[in-house]
């Protein structure tokens, strides 16, 4: 990935963003227990935040991003992804959106690593971790699942 300028670079994460609040769109409809579907409204909510966070982008609004670092629990890294379909089960759920989040951490940390900007450093390290985040709380989910099923 090569970018020309900051705007440019701001406009693929905006993309990126739009793509994830999609994403969590349909997989709510997908969901057919309340609470995984309650997780992935929340998720989609911050997603639209995010987009929000880079429309209204501003050096004063980098200044003020404070990262907070999240472990990586890895445990949908072992998992095998089944391919989407109407039917997906709450498993395959939580998979999915937890390798898409894998996808979107990856991204932001190239962005983060590709550029010498301290401001979109700063700015592509912040949304690694919230995208972390949102791994870990899917992956949080998944556990409680297996373990219920136990
Ligand atoms: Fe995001
Ligand atoms: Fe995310």
């Amino acid at each position: 990935m090569e970018f020309n300028n900051f705007e440019d670079v701001i406009k693929f994460a905006i993309a990126r963003e739009e793509d994830a609040v999609e994403a969590y769109g349909s997989m709510s409809e997908k969901a057919k227990s309340p609470g995984l579907r309650e997780l992935l409204l929340e998720l989609q909510e911050e997603e639209k935040n995010h987009k929000k966070l880079l429309v209204e982008l501003t050096s004063q609004k980098i200044a003020s991003l404070k990262p907070e670092r999240v472990i990586d629990l890895k445990i949908s890294d072992y998992l095998v992804e089944e391919p989407t379909g109407p039917e997906m089960n709450f498993q395959d759920l939580l998979i999915f959106a937890a390798k898409k989040e894998q996808s979107a951490i990856e991204l932001y940390t190239k962005l983060k690593n590709s550029s010498d900007d301290a401001d979109l450093q700063k700015l592509f390290d912040f949304m690694a971790e919230q995208e972390k985040a949102h791994k870990y709380k899917l992956e949080v989910k998944y556990e409680e699942h297996v373990l219920e099923e136990d």
